[in-house]
């Protein structure tokens, strides 16, 4: 059986195959040819903790293309939310479903779902990581540069939950990951040795100016995740604004990615993520195919 809850969790010719297939789904779905339906008659719940627009409809529409029933449950509606222990709800939703996807506050949650499932369970963010985001940022990259090889990535701000997979793909493909975060906020030194060992090209800046030169991809996210304090977040991440005289730093053909929801005004200035270089709504189109490639790997197989 097989679980999607990292992507270090994977080779990279099982993320090259993952991205592969999703391209595939996206040609034949743009050329409205028939799909095969590997979930046909089969189930899959989505287990909500914290708000979702794209994830949310992204897995329902998916699920729902390949042929299955998707079955959205908002953890707090569920008797997990009044203390039912995981183990239990995990026994008795595979003795139902087909397979589990999750949002859910602590990885711990996640992780303890799958160890006690029988089905295959998806991570669909935790406060660590958003492993299914990287896929479709992942296939974007490669369809806006033809690429992954020898691509300078600069991420820019909080080194979130996205960071964190965008870390492990690094450990998995040929780009130089760069980040630009202020100290405090920095990703792991954990995380950071693990993918580094792994072969990963990581280079941390705390000068975003620096980090964006001649940068292809230049990627940010909120300042405030779900669960964080606001804190002092607003003024400490000021300096790590992607706006228009960031982007001119970069590679004249440089993407912009986000993984959304966006505050304008905030981390990315409204000139860059409406402009040209903004890649952000084929990015949050392609969660569909990578997600589809996703569940059709965890629960058919291939
Ligand atoms: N990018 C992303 O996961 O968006 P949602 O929070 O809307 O699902
Ligand atoms: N880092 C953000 C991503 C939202 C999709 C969060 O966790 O809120």
């Amino acid at each position: 059986m097989r679980h999607f809850l990292d992507i270090r969790d994977l080779n990279t010719d099982q993320l090259s195959a993952l991205l592969d297939h999703a391209a595939e789904m996206k040609a034949a779905d743009k050329a409205g040819r028939a799909q095969p339906q590997p979930l046909a008659g089969k189930s899959v719940a989505m287990i909500f903790e914290k708000q979702s627009t794209r994830t949310r409809l992204s897995f329902e529409v998916g699920i729902s293309q390949l042929g299955g029933q998707p079955i959205m449950l908002s953890a707090s509606d569920m008797q997990i939310g009044r203390g039912e222990s995981m183990q239990d709800t995990a026994r008795v939703m595979s003795r139902y479903v087909d397979a589990i996807t999750i949002r859910c506050f602590q990885h711990d949650t996640l992780t303890s779902l799958a160890d006690h499932a029988s089905v295959p369970v998806i991570n669909a963010l935790t406060e660590r990581s958003h492993p299914c985001q990287i896929l479709a940022d992942l296939q974007t990259m490669i369809e806006r540069h033809g690429t992954l090889d020898g691509q300078i990535v600069t991420w820019v701000g909080d080194g979130n939950n996205v960071t964190t997979s965008w870390i492990e793909a690094s450990a998995r493909f040929g780009f130089q990951l760069r980040i630009a975060c202020p100290q405090v906020y920095s990703p792991s030194a954990e995380l950071l040795a693990w993918a580094r060992g792994e072969g990963a090209d990581i280079v941390l800046y705390d000068n975003a100016e620096e980090a964006v030169t001649d940068s292809q991809t230049v990627v940010t996210d909120v300042w405030i995740s779900m669960g964080d304090d606001e804190g002092s977040r607003a003024t400490d991440f000021q300096p790590f604004q992607v706006n228009a005289d960031l982007m001119k730093r970069a590679a004249g053909d440089a993407i912009f990615m986000h993984c959304l929801p966006a505050w304008r005004g905030m981390e990315v200035t409204a000139e860059v993520i409406d402009g040209p270089q903004s890649a952000v709504f084929d990015e949050a189109e392609n969660r569909l195919h990578a997600q589809k490639a996703v569940l059709s790997w965890c629960v058919a197989g291939n």
